[in-house]
């Protein structure tokens, strides 16, 4: 197996996470522009903005979160989210995903070809810091907390950290120390989800 495979296997949605790390946060944030640098883009557009956050800040953010949140998440839903929440808020720092709308539009496409684009390339750089937090020996999860950039939550955001309007959110990944164990995943047949022809 190679180590690329091997990393690939051991990433996964980890929730429990804290700030037990020896990393510097300097360390991670090189590694994170390092990777962030070679993300493939349609047309080489580079549209995706990455904020990393940390310490106070990112305690900071997640009470914002956790404050919207209260009156959108219910139920069940919310036990288990709030609880997603305080283990980010706790964690060592999270990323934020954007896309400057600005480069977006610069972009040659249109419709729905150019949010296709903009969702692709975010998702890229999603995968990939993923990957470069697994590697680092950090826990990560994949969220959407925002409730849109139409219905404004981005603005919130935004203006906290002091970020360009033009500025879409488009996923949150909080990151930390590895605390516990990834929930058992389950999978489709491998060939049903890779199929060979010829
Ligand atoms: C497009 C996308 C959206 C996701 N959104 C969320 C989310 O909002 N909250 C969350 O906890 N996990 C989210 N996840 C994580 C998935 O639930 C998770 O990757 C999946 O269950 C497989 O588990 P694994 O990451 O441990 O392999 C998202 C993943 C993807 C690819």
């Amino acid at each position: 197996m190679s180590q690329f495979t091997d990393l690939v296997k051991s990433r996964r949605t980890r929730y429990a996470i804290g700030n037990n790390t020896d990393l510097s946060k300097e360390e991670i944030v090189a590694r994170i522009r390092e990777v962030a640098r070679e993300v493939p883009t349609a047309s080489n557009s580079q549209t995706t903005r990455l904020v990393v956050v940390f310490g106070e800040e990112n305690a900071r953010l997640w009470d914002h979160i956790l404050d919207v949140q209260k009156d959108v998440l219910q139920g069940e839903m919310w036990d288990m989210m709030s609880g997603v929440m305080q283990g980010a808020k706790g964690a060592v720092g999270t990323v934020l995903f954007f896309e400057d709308l600005d480069a977006v539009a610069k972009m040659p496409a249109e419709g729905a070809r150019e949010e296709a684009y903009k969702q692709n390339n975010n998702a890229n750089s999603q995968y990939a810091i993923w990957l470069a937090l697994t590697e680092l020996g950090l826990g990560a999860s994949l969220q959407h907390m925002n409730i849109g950039h139409e219905q404004g939550f981005d603005k919130s955001v935004l203006e906290m950290f002091n970020l360009p309007e033009n500025y879409e959110m488009i996923a949150q990944m909080p990151f930390g120390s590895i605390e516990g164990d990834a929930f058992p995943k389950e999978y489709i047949e491998d060939e049903v989800r890779v199929q060979v022809i010829g």
